[in-house]
């Protein structure tokens, strides 16, 4: 499955950042399994709020935002003087990042990186902990980017107990469908699992406006081989997959 979010078909990803006035978006899976979920996307074309802000609480330089789209948090990083680099594979979201200078570089997470091993913060925000559809993997990656003492931040699904992984198309308020992609969902139950498996120490959750987040830190070497290995792992398989 080599779809990433919102891309392919009638491309309403990219419409959705090129439109004035943007819609929801919905996510609907391939299999027709289990009812469509609405995603606030017109929310990543504006100002940071409250709550996108207080995943930037305690944050340390240098900061990568992984998926950054249109790069408000990338933006709101800076605002507070922490150097931050927004990465994502999509060519519309990074030129809108970097249209005022913003730095944004369009590249996969799965891809070679600069600061391999240095950041000192990763955001995974608004369901990105969802892309490649294998939340392990990316989260094994995450963990290999950051410095020791680094921490990654995530915004889990308000559901604590969900853990889906699927084939899904995005459609938008016109019914413009993406090609499809695999995406995942996590609760905070699940992630906070997941985040202990690949070698994270949890730090601390919070709600905020109705959105969950948690904070993992790497806090020191212990495991790095094992993390490295899922990784590679995921790198292979995700760039194979990508490239089919
Ligand atoms: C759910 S949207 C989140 C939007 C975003 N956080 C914002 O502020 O606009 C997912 C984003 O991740 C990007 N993405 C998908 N696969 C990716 C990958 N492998 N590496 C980096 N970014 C990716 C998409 O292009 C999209 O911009």
């Amino acid at each position: 499955m080599s779809g990433t979010f919102g891309t392919g078909g009638d491309e309403p990803y990219r419409g959705l950042l090129g439109a004035e006035a943007a819609g929801p978006l919905v996510l609907r899976r391939i299999d027709g399994d289990g009812p469509e979920i609405s995603i606030d996307a017109a929310r990543w074309l504006g100002l940071a709020t409250d709550a996108d802000l207080s995943a930037l609480d305690h944050a340390r330089a240098p900061l990568l935002d992984i998926g950054c789209g249109p790069g408000r948090m990338v933006r709101a990083a800076a605002d507070r003087s922490v150097a931050a680099l927004g990465i994502d594979v999509s060519d519309d979201a990074v030129a809108m990042t970097s249209a005022d200078g913003t730095p944004a570089l369009r590249r996969s997470v799965f891809e070679r990186l600069p600061l391999e091993g240095g950041w000192g913060t990763i955001l995974l925000m608004d369901g990105n902990v969802g892309i490649g559809g294998d939340p392990r993997l990316l989260l094994a990656r995450c963990r290999e980017l950051l410095a020791e003492g680094g921490s990654l931040v995530v915004e889990a699904e308000s559901q604590p107990d969900l853990l889906e992984t699927a084939v899904f198309i995005a459609v938008d308020d016109d019914g413009r469908e993406s090609g499809p992609f695999p995406w995942s969902r996590v609760g905070r139950i699940a992630l906070r699992e997941l985040v202990l498996e690949v070698g994270l120490q949890l730090d601390d959750e919070w709600e905020t406006s109705g959105r969950y987040f948690l904070r993992a830190r790497r806090a020191d070497s212990l495991g790095t081989t094992s993390a490295t290995a899922i990784a590679t792992t995921a790198r292979v398989q995700i760039t194979a997959s990508e490239s089919r």
